[in-house]
């Protein structure tokens, strides 16, 4: 069993929106976007292409910061956070998987796991006891020392997964996770998902095109045109 998980993240969004410049031209992708999830909870979003998912998630990993509203973590409101202060919280904090596994290329499983412990100055020692640990959590022991390009597409996924596990987020956002795996595959990250919300307590929010994805979540809400329904 992992140790050291705390409670999952609480997010409160109010009235977020999201417009981009282009050009001369203010494209508006998401209008009003309001949704409370709670501590632990397990939340799917599904929506057509180019509906704005991505987009938020984006402003829910602080990775871009909205036209105007609000998010709450954990009562705290992430959307003013100076620059300093926020890449630390999000560094500990959030955890990201993408369709993609963006694991780097020249480095192993191990190290890649390690990676953001290593960039927050956590000890190597201890830190490379529990990436193996994680890397044992999402059953690929057998495969630490490989490269990304020595696995499978499923194996690189399990350990983006372990990667995001580290830092013992409170939050995991994940888009698309299962996009680019085929049926078997992407239930068996699909399990290691709703594993880590039930074992480990982690909030967990996902976008997915996955009708058997979006089933694993007891919540789903739809996104259209910019806004949740
Ligand atoms: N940086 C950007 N600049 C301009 N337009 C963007 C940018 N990012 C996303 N968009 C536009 O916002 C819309 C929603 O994109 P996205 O959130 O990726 O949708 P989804 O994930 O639902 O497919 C799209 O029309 C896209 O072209
Ligand atoms: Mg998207």
């Amino acid at each position: 069993m992992l140790q050291n998980f705390t409670k999952g993240a609480q997010i409160n969004v109010r009235a977020l929106s999201k417009s981009f410049l282009h050009g001369t031209e203010e494209l508006s992708v998401l209008c009003d976007v309001n949704l409370r999830i709670s501590s632990g909870e397990r939340v799917a979003i599904v929506g057509e292409s180019g509906v704005g998912k991505s987009t938020l998630l984006h402003l829910l990993g602080t990775l871009d910061v909205p036209t105007s509203g609000t998010i709450l973590f954990n009562d705290e409101n992430i959307t003013t956070m100076k620059s300093t202060r926020l890449s630390l919280f999000r560094n500990k904090e959030i955890g990201f998987v993408f369709q993609f596994h963006h694991l780097l290329p020249d480095f192993t499983a191990l190290e890649n796991v390690m990676m953001p412990g290593l960039i927050a100055g956590v000890d190597r020692t201890s830190l490379c006891k529990d990436a193996e640990e994680l890397l044992d959590w999402v059953n690929l022991r057998h495969r630490m020392t490989h490269k990304p390009g020595e696995m499978s597409g499923g194996e690189q996924q399990r350990v983006a997964l372990a990667r995001a596990l580290i830092m013992r987020p409170s939050l995991l956002l994940a888009d698309e996770p299962t996009g680019n795996l085929d049926a078997q595959t992407g239930k068996e990250i699909q399990t290691l998902i709703v594993k880590m919300n039930q074992e480990l307590n982690i909030t967990v929010l996902v976008v997915t095109h996955s009708q058997t994805l979006a089933d694993q979540m007891p919540r789903c809400l739809t996104m259209t045109n910019g806004t949740l329904v």
